[in-house]
C-alpha cells in the first residue's frame, strides 16, 4: 500500500508539471483528491495494511494529500495571475494620446445670411412671414401685374407644374398673399426658395430671395430709400456707398435697382464688378397701385414699397466666393470655411 501511495503521488507530481491549463488542474484534483478520487480510495483499503503500520500509513496519506493539494491552488492562482495580466495588457490606455475633438456644425452661409438680414429688419418692426414653393400663376405673375402674354414672363424662366402652377420664380407671391388677408399697416419680411431653370456660375435652378413689404398711409419713396439704407449699411459696412437706379418691374412704379460700391475693389474696377465700380444687389420700388386694386386695397389711401433680393449673391459678396454652385455642392473643406 505505502509503494501504490508513494507511486500515486510520484505519477501525480508529474501530471501536474504537464498540466497547463485550470480544467487539466480541476481534472486532476477531483480524480486524486475528491470523494471518490484514488487517494480515497487508498485510504478506504486501510484494512490491508498490517496494524502497526497503520498509524504512519495515515499519516502519509495527509501528507501526500496536502502536498497535491497545495501545489495544485498554487498553479491554479499562477493561472489565474497570468489570465488577469493578459486581460489587462489588452486594455492597456495611452493617456498621452491626443483627444478626439468634437466636431462642430455649422449653419450654412445662406442661413446665416437670411437670419442676419431677418435680424436687422426685426429691430426696424418687420415681421417674418412664409408662402409656398409651389405657387398658382395667379399669384406669381398674375396678381403681380404680369399678364400672360407680358414679356416679363420670359426674363423668369419658369418651372411649370401644370398650365396654372408653377414653382416660385420669386419671392414676391407672398406680398399678394399677406395683402389679402391683412389691412395696413403691413411690414414683413419673406425668405424662402424659388427657382428657375437657369445653371452657371451665378445662377442655380433653386435659390433664395427675401421680400420686403411695407404698407401704410403716407409711405414715400424716402422711406423706402432710408430703410433700405440703413439695411445694407449694416450688412455691408457703415461706409458702404449706395447707388439707387431708375429701373421697371410690373409690380412696382416707380422702380430702383440699388447697388453697393464694389466690395471686392473699392470702386476701381475689377471682374466681379464687371469694371463698373458697383455691385447691383437688390431690386425695389412703390407698391404698383395695380397691385394694390388686386388685393382689395384703395390706392388712394395707402402707398408702399416693396423689394427682393438674392441671398446667395448677398453671401457671395459677403464671404468672396466666385461660383454659386458651391453652396449646393455640400462639400465639407467649402462649407466648413463659414
Ligand atoms: N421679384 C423680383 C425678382 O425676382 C425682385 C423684386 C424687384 C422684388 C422689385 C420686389 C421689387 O419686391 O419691388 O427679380
Amino acid at each position: 500500500m505505502r509503494e501504490e501511495l508513494r507511486a500515486l503521488w510520484e505519477r501525480t507530481l508529474a501530471e501536474l508539471r504537464n498540466a497547463g491549463t485550470e480544467e487539466e488542474l480541476l481534472e486532476i484534483r477531483t480524480r486524486c483528491l475528491g470523494r471518490k478520487g484514488l487517494l480515497t480510495g487508498l485510504l478506504r483499503n486501510v484494512g490491508t495494511v498490517p496494524p502497526e503500520e497503520r498509524p504512519e500509513f495515515g499519516r502519509e496519506c495527509n501528507e501526500v494529500k496536502e502536498d497535491l493539494s497545495a501545489r495544485i491552488d498554487e498553479l491554479l492562482a499562477e493561472l489565474a495571475a497570468a489570465k488577469r495580466e493578459e486581460v489587462l495588457l489588452g486594455e492597456r490606455l495611452d493617456v498621452t494620446l491626443p483627444g478626439r475633438g468634437v466636431r462642430h456644425g455649422r449653419l450654412h452661409p445662406v442661413t446665416q445670411v437670411k437670419e442676419e438680414i431677418c435680424r436687422i429688419f426685426s429691430g426696424l418692426g418687420f415681421s417674418v412671414v412664409e408662402g409656398p414653393e409651389v405657387e398658382l400663376d395667379y399669384y406669381n405673375f398674375e396678381a403681380l401685374n404680369i399678364p400672360k402674354d407680358h414679356p416679363a414672363r420670359e426674363m423668369q424662366d419658369t418651372f411649370y407644374i401644370e398650365d396654372d402652377i408653377v414653382l416660385r420664380t420669386h419671392t414676391s407671391p407672398v406680398q399678394v398673399r399677406i395683402m389679402e388677408k391683412v389691412r395696413p399697416p403691413v411690414r414683413v419680411l419673406s425668405p424662402g426658395r424659388v427657382y428657375r431653370r437657369d445653371s452657371d456660375v451665378s445662377h442655380t435652378p433653386m435659390f433664395h430671395q427675401i421680400e420686403g413689404l411695407l404698407v401704410d398711409r403716407g409711405i414715400t419713396f424716402g422711406d423706402l430709400k432710408g430703410v433700405l439704407t440703413v439695411f445694407l449699411k449694416q450688412v455691408f459696412g457703415e461706409d458702404t456707398a449706395l447707388r439707387f437706379r431708375p429701373s421697371f418691374f410690373p409690380f412696382t412704379e416707380p422702380s430702383a435697382e440699388v447697388d453697393i460700391r464694389c466690395v471686392m475693389c473699392g470702386g476701381r474696377g475689377c471682374r466681379v464688378c464687371g469694371q463698373s465700380g458697383w455691385l447691383e444687389i437688390l431690386g425695389s420700388g412703390m407698391v404698383d397701385p395695380e397691385v394694390f386694386r388686386n388685393v382689395g386695397y384703395d390706392a388712394e389711401e395707402f402707398t408702399g414699397f416693396a423689394f427682393g433680393l438674392g441671398l446667395e449673391r448677398i453671401a457671395m459678396l459677403k464671404f468672396g466666393i466666385s461660383d454659386i454652385r458651391l453652396f449646393f455642392d455640400n462639400e465639407m473643406r467649402f462649407l466648413e470655411q463659414f
